[in-house]
């Protein structure tokens, strides 16, 4: 079974999709390795409202397995007052059974995020979706300033990972308004390296 970078991620107007679909292209250049693309459901505060267990649109609910049995995670949230959003720390608080088990121990992760502006919490953003892979095990991969775009870029992206200035910010739609070339360069980057780098830790037999 070929191995997979699992991208998984929650967005609502659409700036984290479109990152996570970048991330996905840089994971699709690398052979021997793909991209699975994951999100998770809304939660609700009163938790009396229930999501069908496939959305109507957009990409599927990711299960533990798809976690469980990954070669990589790239994370990705929209930013949430600087902050990890609920649905997607929802998900991360289930996963204690993967960390009693050690199953995440030293399999390579990155973190990418949206926000609507340029200081408005990205980098806080990124460092909190860290902890809990760090929790994991997880061998955290940044963005090196060797990449010619990450000292460049006027918008997102950070040396902590891929991220989107979701300036047009439209709540009623899932499009988000389009990145930069920066940022969408930034992001395919990132899939490209960490899905290099699980497929070298697989081949060292370090992980998985
Ligand atoms: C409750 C809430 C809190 C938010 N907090 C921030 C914030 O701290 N900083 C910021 O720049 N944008 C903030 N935003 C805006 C979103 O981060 C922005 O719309 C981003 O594009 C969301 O990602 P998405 O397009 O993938 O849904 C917030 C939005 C909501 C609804």
């Amino acid at each position: 079974m070929i191995p997979h970078v699992l991208i998984l991620y929650y967005s609502r107007s659409g700036g984290t999709k479109n990152l996570a679909l970048h991330v996905a292209r840089g994971v699709d250049k690398v052979p021997g390795i793909e991209p699975r693309i994951r999100t998770v459901p809304e939660v609700s505060a009163t938790t009396q409202r229930t999501e069908p267990p496939i959305p109507d649109q957009g990409a599927i609910y990711c299960s533990k397995e798809d976690l469980r049995d990954c070669a990589a995670l790239a994370l990705g949230s929209a930013t949430r007052f600087g902050n990890i959003a609920a649905p997607l720390k929802h998900f991360i608080d289930d996963t204690a059974d993967l960390w009693v088990a050690r199953t995440l121990v030293g399999k390579p992760a990155s973190v990418f995020c949206s926000s609507a502006s340029l200081h408005g919490g990205q980098e806080s953003t990124l460092l909190t979706m860290m902890v809990p892979l760090l929790h994991h095990g997880m061998l955290i991969q940044g963005l090196p300033y060797s990449l010619p775009a990450l000292n460049k870029t006027q918008s997102g992206g950070t040396p902590y990972g891929a991220s989107h200035v979701n300036v047009a910010d439209a709540p009623t739609s899932d499009a988000g308004n389009p990145l930069t070339q920066h940022e969408a360069e930034l992001a395919e980057a990132g899939g490209e390296q960490l899905a290099k780098l699980a497929l070298t830790l697989m081949d060292r037999g370090e992980t998985v």
